[in-house]
């Protein structure tokens, strides 16, 4: 089975970098063969490459930034998959890309599904949006897995803020009024792999209602205020108070949603694999130590 890779530096991205050579024969392209306006030098690569699934890991994901980029923001995440199911179409591959939470509003009072309709409340939100159905339009034979709450020992990241927080002050105001599942990357991408060998490549191995959008997260559900203290808890002799504080009383440029949480029932059910509880996944981000 041949994968190309897109986004290879992201978070997701390094943990597939990492588990799909045990797989398959993985190529992966650097970011001037991705460019949303060259779409050719996407192609190019991906005909000498003819891979029978492409997973785009790249995205736009400064939220608080994307409010003032939103060209920018648009093009990789809305443009830029639509380019790619395009190649994937040409070339008879399939297709996994990310997408988030933050396609919902956050008002529903329970996890969502992936029958809710989406409804946006900031530009990354609505650019992840688009690119879903950029996704949908050009491509069937895709799984478009929403994930949520990602952190990783690479990159910028609520995890690795926090440490560095609770090392420098003496008391850290926390938001408690959002829910969510932190992921961790790594998590993601072992479904990820799962989902693809379960899909199998020869064309009869899947059926088409496996094509489609899936939940993918960890299971169970926090607070930012309750993953800071998981992170506190963790850290030896960390004496830093976590204060609790609204949403309201924590400006950023993006709004967030509210209910950030996922029903992971659907990818669980269609792929026979149980997500891990996020505490046990912090836990093994400890276990693990240091990405290099
Ligand atoms: N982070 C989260 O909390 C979160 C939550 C829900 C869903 N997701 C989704 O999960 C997926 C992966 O997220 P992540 O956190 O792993 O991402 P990430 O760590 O921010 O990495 C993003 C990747 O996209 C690449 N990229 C950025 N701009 C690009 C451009 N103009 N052209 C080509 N490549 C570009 C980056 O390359 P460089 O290294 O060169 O910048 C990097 O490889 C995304 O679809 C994201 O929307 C993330």
């Amino acid at each position: 089975m041949r994968v190309l890779l897109i986004g290879s530096s992201g978070q997701i991205g390094f943990e597939l970098s990492r588990l799909l050579p045990f797989v398959c024969d993985l190529s992966v392209l650097e970011k001037t063969h991705v460019e949303p306006a060259k779409p050719d030098n996407l192609l190019k690569a991906a005909e000498r490459i003819q891979p029978d699934w492409i997973i785009n890991a790249a995205a736009y994901t400064k939220v608080d930034d994307a409010e003032a980029n939103k060209d920018e923001a648009f093009a990789v995440n809305s443009e830029l998959p639509g380019v790619i199911a395009r190649i994937a179409n040409m070339l008879n591959s399939r297709l996994v890309h990310f997408s988030t939470d933050y396609v919902f509003d956050g008002t529903k009072p329970s996890p969502y599904f992936e029958t809710d309709p989406v409804s946006p409340i900031n530009v990354y939100g609505a650019s992840k949006a688009a690119g879903e159905i950029a996704v949908r339009q050009f491509l069937e034979r895709h799984l478009i897995l929403r994930t949520s709450w990602i952190y990783s020992r690479r990159r910028t990241n609520f995890l690795l803020t926090m440490e560095r927080l609770i090392a420098e002050r003496d008391q850290i105001p926390v938001v408690c009024d959002q829910l969510g599942a932190p992921t961790s990357a790594i998590s993601v991408a072992r479904a990820t792999v799962h989902a693809i060998l379960h899909c199998g490549i020869s064309p009869n191995e899947v059926t088409a209602p496996l094509w489609g959008s899936y939940h993918v997260t960890c299971s169970g559900e926090t607070s930012w205020h309750g993953f800071a203290a998981a992170i506190r808890s963790r850290l030896q002799g960390s004496k830093a108070e976590l204060k609790a504080i609204l949403s309201e009383k924590y400006r950023t440029e993006a709004r967030r949603p509210l209910n950030s949480r996922l029903s992971n029932m659907k990818f669980e059910s269609a792929f026979s694999f149980v997500m891990p509880d996020w505490r046990e996944a912090l836990d093994e981000v400890y276990a693990i130590g240091e990405t290099k």
